[in-house]
């Protein structure tokens, strides 16, 4: 019988320190160490024992279990200190390394674009005046000389706000900025105003019913269309390059009188870049500026068709798309 117990004993005890997992030393529990393990058995089978042996097969018995149960206990804390520091290992975060880091985004073109004609007048001495897209009607037509009839008011070219009577518009060009200027400041009158602007048309690759014009409105004593030639000479140089030089050809806008195109040679041809002309001093007028002593020029561009032009860009729908591939092309900063 003592060696019985011997032998049940010892292979509990191999068992346990065979299991090199708790997921093995729960297997042992069951088989070695638990109410049916053959020591659980042994204890149980006391009370068949002669009665004269059975002081002492118990209390061998019971030395046995509890040098299991130590051994147990032992090798499950063992394993359970092996398993929380395997747990902190892999799981451990090294707080000093870089984070996945968000791709960059980075300015539109037509920002950086816009950013350098202001920068270029502010050099000039000009200053950067906005207006709202929403534009009062009368500030968009009316004050710029525009009559009631004009082809431009139609339905075809301008989004008007509703009700039909609202008096608002999206305005249609940079010029009311001119007007807002003038009403609210006296000459002499520097400023450059880069802004969206608003057309029914269809996109399409060389149109876009939102766009972005460039206004300059100069007014000052003397203010000749020889300056106004200089300036968009001047411009023209410092958008497209030093050789690049600019034609005007007569036209006809409401606001200026004389009117014209203005054109730049690139590449070997003449490309239409946008509209000029002296302020018509009727605007002079309206705007509360005395047009016998003040004359004034003013010049509007599409900054679409600059950016085209200068980086060879075809299809008007990568402009307004917005993908940041095609705007990361164009690095950051200005050129
Ligand atoms: N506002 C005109 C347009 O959108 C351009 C322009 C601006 C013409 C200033 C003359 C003077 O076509």
């Amino acid at each position: 019988m003592n060696q019985e117990i011997e032998a049940i004993k010892n292979q509990a005890l191999s068992a346990i320190d065979q299991a090199t997992s708790l997921d093995e030393l729960k297997e042992v529990k069951i088989a070695h160490v638990g109410d049916r393990s053959p020591i659980a058995r042994a204890n149980q089978g006391l009370a068949q024992a002669p009665t004269d042996q059975r002081a002492e097969l118990g209390k061998l018995i019971g030395t046995a279990r509890s040098t299991i149960n130590q051994r147990f206990e032992a090798r499950e804390r063992f394993l359970i200190a092996e398993r929380d520091s395997r747990v902190l290992q892999e799981e451990k975060v090294d707080v000093t390394l870089p984070t996945a880091r968000k791709p960059k985004g980075a300015l539109h073109p037509l920002t950086i674009l816009s950013n350098e004609i202001s920068d270029l007048f502010v050099g000039l001495g000009y200053t950067v005046q906005e207006g709202p897209e929403l534009e009062a009607s009368w500030l968009n037509f009316d004050a710029l000389n525009i009559p009631a009839d004009h082809p431009a008011r139609t339905m075809q070219d301008t989004f008007f706000i509703e009700p039909v009577d609202s008096g608002l518009v999206m305005r249609t060009h940079t010029s009311p900025v001119q007007a807002r200027t003038m009403l609210e400041n006296e000459p002499p009158i520097y400023v450059i105003c880069p802004g969206r602007t608003y057309r029914a048309d269809e996109l399409d690759a060389t149109h876009t019913p939102v766009f972005n014009q460039v206004e300059g409105l100069v007014v000052d004593k003397g203010i000749t269309m020889a300056h106004l030639k200089g300036t968009l000479d001047h411009f023209a140089a410092k958008i497209f390059g030093p050789d690049v030089t600019t034609r005007i050809r007569p036209s006809f806008f409401p606001f200026t009188e004389p009117s014209a195109e203005v054109d730049f040679f690139y590449n070997g041809r003449w490309i239409e870049w946008g509209g000029c002309g002296m302020v018509n001093p009727k605007v002079l007028q309206a705007c509360g500026i005395d047009s016998k002593i003040y004359s004034g020029f003013a010049f509007g561009m599409g900054l679409e068709r600059t950016l085209m032009v200068r980086h060879g860009i075809s299809d008007m729908h990568d402009i307004v798309e917005g993908d940041v591939r095609f705007s990361r092309q164009f690095g950051l900063g200005a050129r």
